[in-house]
């Protein structure tokens, strides 16, 4: 494990990958631009480690926890030292170029870098850095504490012993990892957003309601959560923006459907603003 970690962007998906690596015991380093963003960002962390005290997650005390988290302004002032850097700001790939060449001018020829892109091309990330064989995706689920994989994705010049050190980290965090090829959606999204968007198309067609489509996959097939609970969680705007570069990539089968296109376009982006496929209000 690295003593030191950076993560760049302390959003939902940041904070919960700086919180597994506090509780792993690295030192962490969170990116956020501006004392607002800093301050919104440690309290992420900060709640996600109460609550991981509540249900006796967390063997450690949470101010002492804390004490290894720092907040800093921009990717040029992360620790040299860092052995592992993460970004997770937007889904953006000119915005993650941005901090991605920011964060490799400072670090060390060793330290790896890692994308948490959802579905950007990590090829084409590692392009535009000057040490692409320390480059790779490490795509954490949300929500991350609670998640138990991640996907160690590996683009043609990855080095064998970024990997390899990857792999060993993630499943330091108590995680499981499973290799992919760099490709669109990897392993998970392709075959995730794809079954989300079928569910979307068959609550368009009147087929069921969105209880029933979710009950289908949760009681029918096992699924911990049903399509559109999933979609709810990770969010209609994300979900659609990677439909968006799955259509755009492999092919129109990952088309959004009308009705997606509609909610994100009222506000009803899923759990985050109370209401998407389903009700949220009394969360
Ligand atoms: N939400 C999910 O379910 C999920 C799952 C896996 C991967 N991802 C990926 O993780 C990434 C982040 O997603 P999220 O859901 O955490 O988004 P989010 O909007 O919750 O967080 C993004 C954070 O980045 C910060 N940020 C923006 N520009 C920045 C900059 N220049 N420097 C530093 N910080 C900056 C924002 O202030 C915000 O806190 C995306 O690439 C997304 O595709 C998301």
């Amino acid at each position: 494990m690295p003593e030191q970690v950076g993560v760049i962007g302390g959003g939902r998906m940041g904070a919960g990958i700086a919180q597994a690596f506090l509780v792993a015991g690295a030192r962490v380093e969170v990116v956020e631009a501006g004392d607002e963003a800093a301050e919104a960002a440690r309290g992420r962390v900060s709640a996600g480690l109460e609550e991981a005290a509540r249900r006796g997650k967390l063997t450690a005390e949470v101010a002492e926890v804390l004490d290894r988290l720092t907040l800093v302004d921009s990717p040029a002032e992360l620790t040299e030292d860092a052995g592992l850097v993460v970004e997770a700001v937007p889904e953006r790939a000119d915005l993650k170029v941005a901090v991605l060449t920011a964060a490799e001018a400072v670090l060390g020829p060793d330290a790896v870098l890692a994308t948490n892109t959802s579905s950007l091309s990590v090829t084409e990330l590692a392009a535009a850095l000057q040490r692409p064989a320390r480059f790779l995706g490490l795509h954490f689920f949300n929500p991350v504490p609670a998640s138990k994989l991640v996907e160690v994705v590996v683009a043609p010049e990855t080095a064998e012993d970024v990997v390899a050190a990857s792999r060993d980290w993630v499943r330091a965090l108590g995680k499981t990892d499973v290799v992919v090829r760099d490709s669109p959606g990897f392993a998970s999204s392709r075959l995730g957003v794809l079954l989300g968007l079928e569910a979307i198309r068959m609550l368009e067609e009147g087929v069921a309601d969105a209880e029933a489509i979710d009950a289908a996959m949760e009681l029918g097939y096992r699924h911990p959560m049903g399509p559109l609970r999933s979609t709810d969680l990770v969010g209609l705007d994300v979900r659609l923006a990677i439909a968006e570069y799955l259509a755009g990539t492999l092919g129109e089968r990952f088309t959004p459907p009308q009705l997606l296109r509609d909610k994100v376009a009222a506000g009803e982006l899923g759990r985050k603003t109370g209401r998407g496929f389903h009700d949220y209000a009394e969360d």
